[in-house]
């Protein structure tokens, strides 16, 4: 394999790692999750040092996560068939928005426990997402490498 496409396969693998490293660390920052509903009933010493954290994290989360699905559409610019390419990039978009709703929400009314919900369900969504179209991506990594 090529040090490009080996380069590109390590690069996707360790971005996953890293994106679910960052959910894992979101989630385990509160430990108040089915204790409270809402932020608000939480002892506001407490509340101040997570909502912080939380309110980082998520912004390295979302950021590392948009980041890795562009490199990923520009690989798919030169090694994909087009099919998978639209429906692939249409599946980044899909996350995109996801991304978005835990922002605004988090943005809106600061309530980490809705915050963590987000993040439970995009942690499913990434999961399915590298199983669905990610591997078959790094298939025609390697294909192409095969071909080359
Ligand atoms: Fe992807
Ligand atoms: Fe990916």
């Amino acid at each position: 394999m090529s040090p490009n496409q080996e380069e590109s396969l390590t690069r996707i693998r360790r971005d996953h790692e890293h994106m679910l490293r960052l959910i894992e660390r979101i989630t385990g920052e509160c430990d108040q999750v089915g204790v409270h509903e809402n932020c608000n009933d939480c002892q506001p010493t407490r509340r101040h040092i997570c909502h912080g954290n939380i309110e980082q994290l998520i912004r390295s989360f979302v950021e590392a996560t948009l980041k890795h699905n562009f490199l990923e559409s520009m690989l798919m610019e030169h090694y994909v068939p087009e099919a998978h390419r639209i429906a692939h990039n249409q599946a980044h978009l899909d996350i995109a928005r996801q991304l978005k709703e835990i922002r605004v929400i988090f943005s809106e009314d600061g309530n980490c426990v809705l915050a963590i919900d987000g993040m439970e369900k995009i942690r499913q969504t990434l999961i399915d997402h590298f199983q669905h179209y990610d591997q078959h991506l790094e298939g025609y990594l390697k294909l192409a490498e095969t071909r080359a």
